[in-house]
């Protein structure tokens, strides 16, 4: 297979690196272990593989769904429902009772209405159902506007005014446990005080709570560390003790507290590379485009969000893939796809080593929101997606 992957396979193509995710994920443990009421749960809409999944569950993560289909991707994948929570403004009946029958860890009720249809649904099942209040912490973080999640006027959570309220009704029905609160303030965070400012809400929070009475079981901090998408080389791995610092640092937790994590492109994006090949090399009035056969339709953060994800020529030597020299980037192109749609381009005056007809790129960085937001636009096919073990990206 190695061999004649990246040649005679169709393109486009998703590839992971079974060996950096292994790393991510050993990386993840060695700030973790140390804490045993850290729980992460591996947000599993960033990438849901089954390979991957599968490697990702046994290395003892649990998994953040927002889904049916994800819940029922996470057992596939052999996560135990004892470490799946589900979040999600806008959960149907049949994934509510799915959840329910599973026994998962938690869900993560984002309103009051909410609530009462998974406490009525739980009645009928006579089953217990765990519940965790996501509240919406009104903390800015500095990230796209399209995935920040944690301000005032986001669809997201219970409003801080009402937490009280609505835990007290949490506590009063009787087919629910009330286990704690879980927050989420957007994605792609490298700043890393957007996180210890949800840890100072979260302790103005708890303040109040225990004015209140009210304790926590567990708390849920989300997502949201970043990746380096302009030095995937360079940044393999995302600064995961500054992360987990920045809560061990911040948040005062009441003893016996449990806390939980939700990450997903932390852990997946940089092992991710969507391989794609030059149709042909355009020569415009002033402008150059490289035309690939990949689109919006197999990598739409570009289109979406502006996103620019490094492209470098790649070949494999034995199992590493390996990828061009940004030094002998010497020639300005517009990379551009096949859809017909003019957002439809991956990267404008983009320099890169000379490119051919028939010639094969790795976009990179593309391990997270890549081929879970792939769509049949065009009437294309889904990509398929290869895992290898690349011990090291080497360069030539
Ligand atoms: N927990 C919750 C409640 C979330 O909404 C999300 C992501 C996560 C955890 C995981 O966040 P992460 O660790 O991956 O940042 N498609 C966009 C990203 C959307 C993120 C949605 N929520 C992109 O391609 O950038």
């Amino acid at each position: 297979m190695y061999a004649d992957l990246l040649e005679q396979q169709p393109t486009p193509y998703y590839v992971y690196d079974t060996a950096l995710l292994a790393q991510t994920l050993q990386a993840i443990d060695a700030e973790t272990r140390q804490h045993d009421n850290y729980h992460v749960h591996y947000a599993i809409k960033a990438n849901a593989d089954h390979v991957v999944l599968q490697q990702i569950a046994q290395a003892g993560l649990g998994a953040d769904c927002v889904s049916g289909g994800e819940i029922r991707a996470a057992l596939d994948a052999g996560f135990p429902a004892s470490k799946i929570v589900f979040a999600g403004v806008a959960k149907a009946d049949w994934e509510i009772r799915l959840a329910l029958e599973a026994g998962i860890a938690a869900f993560n009720v984002e309103s009051r209405e909410e609530l009462d249809i998974i406490a009525q649904m739980a009645r009928e099942l006579g089953i217990q159902a765990r519940i965790s209040l996501r509240i919406n912490p009104d903390v800015g973080a500095h990230t796209h506007a399209h995935i920040t999640t944690g301000l005032a006027e986001n669809k997201f959570g219970i409003d801080r005014s009402q937490m009280v309220e609505v835990i007290r009704h949490a506590m009063s029905l009787p087919a629910t446990e009330f286990m704690g609160l879980h927050f989420h303030i957007g994605s792609q965070l490298l700043v890393m005080d957007d996180f210890v400012a949800l840890a100072q809400r979260i302790n103005e929070l708890q303040d109040q709570l225990d004015a209140e009475g009210i304790t926590l079981k567990h708390i849920n901090v989300g997502g949201g560390l970043g990746v380096d998408y302009d030095q995937p080389d360079t940044h393999p791995i995302p600064d995961f003790r500054a992360y987990f610092a920045a809560y061990t640092d911040n948040l005062r937790l009441r003893p016996g507290q449990q806390l939980h994590f939700e990450l997903g492109r932390a852990v997946v994006a940089q092992m991710g590379s969507l391989i794609t090949r030059v149709l042909f090399v355009k020569h415009g009035l002033h402008k150059r485009f490289a035309i690939v056969d990949a689109g919006m339709t197999e990598l739409i953060r570009p289109a979406l969000y502006g996103a620019l994800h490094q492209i470098m020529p790649v070949h494999l030597e034995g199992h590493n893939l390996c990828f061009g020299t940004p030094a002998a980037a010497t020639e300005t192109y517009d990379v551009v796809g096949p859809i017909c749609e003019s957002s439809d381009v991956f990267a404008k005056d983009y320099r890169m080593a000379p490119v051919r007809r028939g010639q094969l790129l790795a976009i990179r960085s593309a391990g997270a929101y890549g081929q879970v937001m792939a769509s049949c636009y065009n009437c294309r096919p889904l990509p398929k997606a290869f895992t290898v073990a690349s011990l090291a990206a080497c360069h030539s």
